[in-house]
């Protein structure tokens, strides 16, 4: 029998603290999860996550056919985050599909959200044509951020390509949908970039994947192989970027379409920080994989004790509200 586990603790007085969350028509006991890639490549990865006191899981960003990714050495720790060209490495996007599947139709279950991409928009229009046509009912992401196919730009970096697939994405899909984004750096790119995804009934926006193509070296040598080193950025480098394109997708998107705050979030002040950008939810990417997913009971008793010493019992009590310095 599986056992459901409620998120909430009594701290002082009479507060109740509550990591609950919704994204879309979705409820999850905890605003916590992995970070597509990490702790999702199997079905056995999978199910560890779901066991542990994550909210929900993201698949590992699924393509039409199984692709073994780049060669390794392909994903380094280093000291203050990660450098990763995995080249999507994945098990074809129906055996992600398959296990969602299988599991929506157990008791207790919990919200998952299925992640994909084509290597082309054909492809693309392939995949979500099928996952259109199953009987998967959960949330799903299309991943327009990956950074690491050799002679494949980041869609999302193109807003003509992306307006253009998104259009042809919802002539045929009604499930709900959302992006992953790769992060913007200037402010006419948030502009711009918000001004093509307010078009669509998207749900929600992910940000951010990695930042991409970094170097990391040691000695006189990069780290990784494909690419000759060049390779996505996580971790502590990245989270001013992940907050600021958080808050700048929340402060511009319509109110329907929710953010999951993504990019260096390894303590509950790093959650709490992705809250009060604007986040609905909150992944791990990184510091899943350094740590393991203990991580996530760790993270939810830090971000509680944070919101219990400021008397907030939901997120919604400080979500989006970040203070500015008006003078
Ligand atoms: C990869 O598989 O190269 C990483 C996936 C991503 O960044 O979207």
């Amino acid at each position: 029998m599986k056992i459901v586990t409620f998120y909430f603790v009594i701290l002082k007085e009479d507060l109740m603290v509550s990591t609950a969350t919704k994204v879309g028509n979705f409820t999850f006991d905890n605003c916590l999860m992995n970070a597509a890639g990490v702790y999702c490549m199997t079905k056995e990865e999978l199910a560890e996550v779901e066991a542990s006191a994550a909210g929900s899981f993201v698949t590992k960003t699924g393509t039409l056919e199984a692709r073994p990714g780049n060669p390794e050495p392909r994903y380094v720790n280093v000291p203050l985050g990660s450098i990763n060209s995995m080249g999507l490495p994945n098990n074809g996007f129906e055996y992600y599909l398959d296990y969602v599947i299988e599991l929506q139709n157990q008791p207790n279950t919990k919200n998952h959200f299925l992640s994909v991409v084509g290597l082309s928009p054909e492809e693309t229009h392939t995949i979500l044509k099928k996952v259109q046509k199953s009987d998967y009912e959960g949330l799903v992401e299309l991943n327009l951020s990956c950074p690491n196919v050799p002679g494949k730009p980041q869609i999302a970096y193109d807003f003509e390509t992306t307006t253009d697939i998104l259009t042809e994405v919802f002539s045929y899909f009604t499930k709900p949908l959302g992006v992953k984004l790769p992060p913007y750096f200037d402010i006419v790119h948030f502009d711009q970039a918000a001004a093509v995804f307010n078009q669509f009934p998207l749900v929600f926006v992910n940000c951010v994947n990695s930042i991409g193509n970094g170097l990391y070296i040691e000695d006189e040598s990069v780290v990784i192989k494909p690419k000759n080193g060049f390779g996505g950025i996580g971790g502590d480098y990245i989270k001013p970027t992940a907050l600021a394109n958080v808050h700048a997708f929340y402060q511009r998107l319509k109110p329907e379409i929710q953010i999951i705050g993504t990019g260096g979030v390894k303590s509950g002040r790093d959650a709490f920080e992705h809250i009060l950008c604007g986040a609905s939810m909150v992944q791990v990417g990184t510091a899943l994989q350094k740590e393991g997913v203990t991580i996530f009971d760790r993270i939810t008793k830090e971000l509680k004790e944070i919101m219990a010493k400021k008397g907030y019992e939901t997120l919604e009590d400080f979500r989006g509200k970040l203070h500015y310095i008006d003078r």
